[in-house]
């Protein structure tokens, strides 16, 4: 079988971990015996400030045809806050539909967390953050702008169908885990929002999940036992402004940025999903060779297995596993390698994990 998929690059340290990961690609592509069909596309910051064009229709017209797409990170320091967010990378969200922000948020065995005498058997969740609505949807004005009684609005936009559908998919991905889903919100104080969704995630869970346990955890004490006690969690949803920042906090618990992998899924397969590590482009250490592929590695493994490839998956991210422990330190000039010796070593125990 062949896979087409499109690989965003980006900025930075985007393309010095995407090339580690294409050669984990390669190393499965020839162990697993498929092949993908790369087209590569030149986006992100440098991009713009080159030619002012952030994504045309076009390009994303055929982005819609690959069957799925891997990016790196894009932004540079002088182009204006926003600019990529809305441009690229809300735009693919929104347009295609990817309604499931995947994040797993799991400690693997020999890597340092700051938190004190957490142990990985404690530590293996999914979140699933809404990525098409809430407080991303980009409602709201400005009214009087520019006067001394100037007024911002921002609503949160929460509609059923996309509430049921996110809660429906995380459902489906604790009854294949270990059957236990807590929804984040804050329903005492986001009333209507709160509201709506408490009562689809009742609803979805009584009728359609009965054997699935449910529990609910407001999203600042999600903050405190999600470091004090992540073994409550299995799968976790939320909305999306509560679920960008607990799969940050998730990331640190894990160990760090480098680490840290995830997907915007379209679940019902009509559009591609893209699937990217958490970090951005890291200007402050790109082209030091410091970067740490195995988020990026990790993505890769959570698109093969998206696509099918789940013998390439669990290789990929079983090789990304045992590298960390081979390491020194997660980041930085330390680690016991750079960049690249890190990507030649995954590859390699791709190719054969004794090696
Ligand atoms: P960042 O994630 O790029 O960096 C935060 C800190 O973590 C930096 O100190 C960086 O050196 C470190 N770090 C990140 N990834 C690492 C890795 N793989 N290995 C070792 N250390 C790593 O976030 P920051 O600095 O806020 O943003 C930098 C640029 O990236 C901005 O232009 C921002 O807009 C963009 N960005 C892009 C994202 C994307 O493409 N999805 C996501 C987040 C930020
Ligand atoms: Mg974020």
């Amino acid at each position: 079988t062949s896979h087409a998929l499109a690989i965003i690059a980006g900025d930075g340290i985007g393309q010095e971990v995407m090339d580690q990961a294409l050669k984990a690609l390669d190393a499965a592509e020839r162990r697993f015996g498929f092949s993908t069909d790369r087209r590569d596309y030149d986006l992100g910051g440098r991009r713009y400030l080159a030619t002012g064009e952030v994504l045309s229709d076009e390009t994303l017209a055929e982005l819609d045809e690959v069957d799925a797409i891997l990016l790196g990170a894009v932004g540079t320091p002088d182009v204006p806050p926003g600019v990529l967010e809305r441009g690229l990378l809300l735009k693919v969200r929104f347009a295609f539909d990817q309604y499931v922000n995947l994040r797993p948020v799991k400690l693997l065995p020999g890597v340092p967390t700051p938190i004190a005498g957490l142990t990985p058997d404690r530590c293996d969740m999914v979140i699933v953050r809404e990525n098409t609505e809430g407080m991303y949807a980009g409602a709201g004005g400005l009214l009087f702008e520019g006067m001394s009684h100037e007024v911002a609005t921002q609503e949160s936009i929460n509609t059923r169908h996309g509430v049921e559908r996110v809660i429906r998919d995380a459902f489906t991905r604790a009854q294949a885990r270990r059957g236990h889903l807590t929804m984040v919100h804050k329903t005492n104080v986001l009333n209507y929002a709160g509201d709506l969704w408490m009562r689809v995630f009742t609803e979805i869970g009584e009728r359609e999940f009965p054997a699935v346990e449910r529990a609910y955890v407001h999203a600042d004490a999600m903050c405190l036992y999600l470091v004090n006690s992540p073994e409550r969690f299995d799968v976790v949803v939320t909305d999306n402004l509560f679920g960008d920042i607990i799969t940050d906090l998730g990331a640190a618990v894990q160990g760090g940025l480098g680490l840290a992998a995830s997907g915007n899924i379209d679940p019902t397969g009509t559009h591609p999903s893209m699937f990217e590590p958490v970090h951005g482009s890291a200007p402050d250490i790109a082209g030091m060779g410091w970067a740490n592929p195995v988020a990026a590695v990790l993505s890769l493994g959570m698109c093969l297995r998206q696509l099918g490839e789940g013998d390439a998956a669990d290789a990929v991210e079983h090789a990304a596993a045992t590298l960390l422990t081979e390491l020194k330190t997660m980041a930085g000039p330390d680690m016991g390698g750079s960049t690249d010796d890190l990507g030649d070593r995954i590859a390699t125990l791709v190719a054969d994990p004794d090696s």
